[in-house]
């Protein structure tokens, strides 16, 4: 599939679930907000049916997110099952980690399913809990050490770095490419929805490499590979790991954007940071054909953005959307 821009999309996100057990600062919003109920959930069998739709249209690469796609129930079957939808070459997942137990990690190896990005914002076990809401630093971190031990492969760290809250650890996050062969990457924060984190928080791709650069040495950049996401790469000299920064805001990579978005509301999304959405769920309900859901993929795809607008003062372009329902 091609959308605007000559960008080839070969990458569909998969959002299971809008629920998490985890209520990050920067991700929940800080007023009241409404599940999705149940019935209005895309049901497994029908994210498998659109994605062997997607597939059928060039899709290779599949990303499952939430919320935190663990506390869906069932969650291992479907992912046997995705396993099992032919044309899919690499399924990954992203998860927070605090439910991943070992017994999962050896299920997902067997499954082929052998890369898992971890969200992870601090080292430090009380500022865990003021970032997360959650007691469950040590949970997260064995999950993190037990997927490294099994066999995971590359092990990916999100860390998105506040002013005030996290920014004193941005040595201590990076070091662990030092130590281990992990891929740490640094994800600008995105003002979403109505979250409680400040634009003010916002700490900048620069600012990150520099302490970084000054305490651990020049980052070294590693070229682009063919197919590459949005991270911008690096090395550091005797690092077993890289370390890469996604920078939303700072500078657009919508030209090298792969991706379309499906969440967990059967609403098809092309730009993470756009709020149009298209409905998916609602005709396949009314007895859409396999040829109907291929075009309403196409007519998404065609709406896919040439650029976010995230920089822009004007606050009708914060997407409305936070990032559980959407899926990261
Ligand atoms: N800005 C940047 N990153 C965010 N994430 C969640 N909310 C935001 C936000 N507002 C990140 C999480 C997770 C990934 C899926 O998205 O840290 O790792
Ligand atoms: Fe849950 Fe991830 Fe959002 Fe944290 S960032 S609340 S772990 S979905």
């Amino acid at each position: 599939m091609i959308a605007g821009g000559n960008r080839s999309i070969n990458y569909l996100r998969i959002s299971v679930t809008d629920r998490c057990n985890f209520r990050c600062v920067y991700c929940i919003p800080s007023k009241p907000f409404q599940h999705i109920k149940h019935r209005q959930i895309a049901r497994y069998e029908e994210i498998l049916r659109v994605t062997r739709q997607a597939v059928a249209l060039g899709i290779t690469k599949v990303r499952i997110t939430g919320g935190e796609p663990f506390v869906r129930k069932d969650i291992m079957s479907f992912l046997e099952d995705l396993c099992n939808l032919e044309g899919l070459k690499d399924i990954s997942i992203t998860t927070n980690g605090a439910l991943l137990t070992p017994k999962k990690i050896e299920k997902l190896l067997e499954l082929g399913i052998t890369r898992l990005n971890f969200s992870l914002d601090t080292l430090n076990p009380d500022k865990f809990e003021k970032i997360t809401c959650r007691q469950r630093f040590q949970k997260v971190w064995d999950a993190i050490m037990n997927a490294h031990t099994m066999g995971i492969s590359p092990v990916k760290i999100n860390s998105v770095i506040l002013r005030g809250i996290n920014d004193d650890e941005i040595v201590d996050i990076a070091s662990l490419a030092m130590d281990y062969p992990f891929h740490i990457r640094f994800i600008e924060y995105m003002p979403m929805g109505n979250s409680a984190v400040e634009k003010s928080q916002q700490v900048l791709t620069s600012e990150i490499q520099e302490k970084i650069e000054a305490k651990l040495g020049q980052l070294i950049p590693v070229p682009r590979e063919f197919n590459d996401g949005p991270a911008k790469k690096f090395k550091i000299t005797n690092a077993k790991g890289v370390i890469g920064f996604i920078t939303a805001i700072s500078s657009h990579f919508c030209g090298d954007c792969n991706r379309l978005r499906l969440t967990s509301r059967g609403t098809l999304r092309p730009c993470l940071l756009n709020n149009y959405e298209k409905d998916i769920l609602s005709p396949m309900r009314n007895g859409a054909t396999d040829q109907d859901l291929k075009e309403i993929i196409e007519t998404a795809l065609a709406q896919k953005p040439l650029y976010h607008d995230l920089n822009n003062k004007d606050k009708s372009c914060i997407p409305i959307s936070h990032m559980t329902s959407i899926g990261g």
